[in-house]
């Protein structure tokens, strides 16, 4: 097992990473939350918990476990009326400020799961057990918490770290082989941007992490999260730093926005993102051809990529609209080499638009692409 230190001006608290972690929860969560009378909940998605309720309840007492509430995943579900259903369970729970809220599953339980103990009585401790490869090494770490609006996702939200993350890598064992590919593109993001040493494990090592192997497994997630945790660590509010973990956001969530959030998951419309922004990173000499190879190499590695049937204007259009853009500034992440990044606040419109359209023709459908 692996521990890692996350350490922000807010909060400080471990992430653990190994095998076999569920099957001894309550004895670690006792460790990290002291063995005051803890009231237990558990926030899960029924089929999370059909999957794994067995290794979960396994160190608690059978006559006292935790209580479980459940969420619909999908992320037409993680709206505030969910927050509030959940919140008045809790409540007729008789839940209070001393109680503890466990969030069980993807990053959609993870986020709202966070979001509801940051609003419950002013803030109730909860601690992450994240179960897909993204939640693990993506969204379980760094405090963002939150939920979707009509308008666009995460648009409501708060910084509330949890008390310690538990990633336990045999609950990614029942993932569907799509979600781990999806989950992967954001280590790779991670290695780009700051791991080469990473980035050439995972450059090796694709037919092992693909099929999950442990070892290997356990060493991805390990070193994404902490990338992320030193990332976070000095730049916890994303003032500066902490924007670099957008590279391939700015077009990937514009992908994800212009496709109505339904035909990709989000880490493969990541992978179109890094894709663009390597080419423009080319085309600006923040990257040698070579590398810039190197990171294209990789991602399609990790693939299928599902391919994209996008005319370019609908896709610069969502782009404009991206909620990272700050005061009409349009700030892109570009690749710096292997294991660095650079921000940049000046790329044109016509530079982004050679980006994308080069991008969309190579991810046309075949049939398509080979006119
Ligand atoms: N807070 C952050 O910093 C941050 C960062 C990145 C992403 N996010 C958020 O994370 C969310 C996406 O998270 P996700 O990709 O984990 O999606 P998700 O939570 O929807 O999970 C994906 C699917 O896998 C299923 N699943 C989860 N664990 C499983 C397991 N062990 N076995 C079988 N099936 C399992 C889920 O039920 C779901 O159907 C988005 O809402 C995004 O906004 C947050
Ligand atoms: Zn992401």
């Amino acid at each position: 097992m692996k521990t890692i230190q996350v350490k922000t001006g807010g909060a400080e608290y471990p992430v653990f990473v190994g095998r076999q972690l569920l099957p001894a929860l309550r004895r670690r969560i006792e460790r990290v939350a002291g063995k005051r009378a803890l009231r237990l909940f558990v926030l899960t998605s029924p089929g999370i918990w059909s999957l794994w309720a067995d290794a979960f309840l396994e160190s608690f007492p059978h006559d006292d476990p935790p209580s479980v509430l459940f969420f619909d995943p999908g992320e037409e579900n993680k709206r505030l009326r969910a927050v509030e259903r959940l919140a008045e369970q809790l409540a007729e729970s008789r839940a209070d400020r001393a109680s503890l809220l466990i969030a069980f599953g993807g990053g959609i339980v993870g986020d709202l799961g966070g979001f509801l103990a940051a609003i419950f009585m002013r803030g109730i401790d909860y601690v992450q057990v994240p179960t897909t490869l993204l939640a693990q090494v993506d969204s379980s770490v760094g405090g963002k918490t939150g939920a979707n609006l009509a308008h666009g996702k995460n648009l409501v939200g708060s910084f509330h770290h949890p008390l310690a993350v538990f990633a336990d890598i045999d609950a990614l064992a029942t993932l569907p082989a799509r979600e781990r590919r999806a989950g992967l593109f954001e280590s790779i993001k991670a290695g780009i941007i700051r791991d080469a040493k990473l980035f050439a494990f995972l450059e090796r090592n694709a037919a092992a992490i693909l099929a999950g192997e442990p070892a290997a497994t356990e060493y991805v997630v390990a070193a994404s999260i902490k990338m992320k945790a030193e990332v976070v660590g000095i730049d916890e509010h994303e003032n500066g730093l902490r924007m670099i973990l957008n590279y391939g956001h700015t077009l990937g969530h514009a992908i994800e926005a212009a496709t109505r959030y339904k035909t990709l998951l989000h880490g493969e419309a990541i992978a179109w993102g890094m894709i663009a922004a390597t080419r423009l990173g080319l085309a600006r000499k923040t990257i040698a051809p070579a590398q810039a190879a190197r990171i294209e190499n990789v991602i399609l590695a990790y693939g299928p990529l599902p391919p994209l049937r996008l005319p370019v204007d609908r896709l610069l259009d969502a782009a404009t609209r991206d909620k990272k853009n700050r005061g009409g500034v349009r700030r892109f992440v570009l690749p710096a080499g292997i294991g660095n990044a650079v921000v940049v606040e000046d790329v044109t419109d016509a530079e982004l638009r050679r980006a994308a359209e080069s991008m969309l023709h190579s991810a046309k459908p075949r049939a398509q692409a080979e006119e």
